[in-house]
């Protein structure tokens, strides 16, 4: 008779505990918009926001990121991204740029290639 007891009481503990686990996790959904499109998720995830700002318009550590098509296309970008410095000796509008910021554009040395690409996309998409 108490062992049935007891049983129940255990199986209830087990079921709070589980679903104290379940909610304890970090929740995805809660008040989050949409996910975003890859490339903007690469955008957010690198360091990108920090100085460009999460919708691209520019803080005061860099120059605001839109209409780019008009002056990059894609394998060009992702060879910048890789490695900005070469492209600021040989353009004078980014130099120009470049000196209004105290620290430079870094490079993405540790980023994968399909991250770059689908990052790129979404920079030239706009
Ligand atoms: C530490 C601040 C900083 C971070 C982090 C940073 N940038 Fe920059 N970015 C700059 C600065 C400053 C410039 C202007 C050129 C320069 O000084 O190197 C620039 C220039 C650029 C340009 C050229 C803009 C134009 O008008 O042609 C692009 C594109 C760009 N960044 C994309 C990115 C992307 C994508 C990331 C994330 C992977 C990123 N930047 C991360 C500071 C930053």
């Amino acid at each position: 008779m108490t062992g049935v007891g007891s049983h129940g009481l255990v199986g209830v503990l087990l079921l709070a505990v589980m679903m104290a686990g379940c909610s304890a996790g970090p929740s995805e959904s809660d008040g989050a918009p949409p996910t975003p499109a890859p490339g903007r998720l690469v955008y957010l995830t690198e360091s990108c926001p920090t100085c460009h700002g999460r919708d691209r318009m520019g803080t005061n550590t860099g120059p605001p990121l839109q209409h780019l098509r008009s002056r990059w296309e894609g394998p060009k970008l992702v060879r910048f991204l890789h490695g900005p410095a070469p492209f600021k000796q040989a353009d004078a509008r980014l130099r120009g740029i470049s000196e209004r910021y105290r620290s430079d554009m870094p490079a993405m040395f540790s980023a994968d290639e399909g991250r770059v690409q689908v990052l790129v996309q979404y920079l030239l998409g706009d």
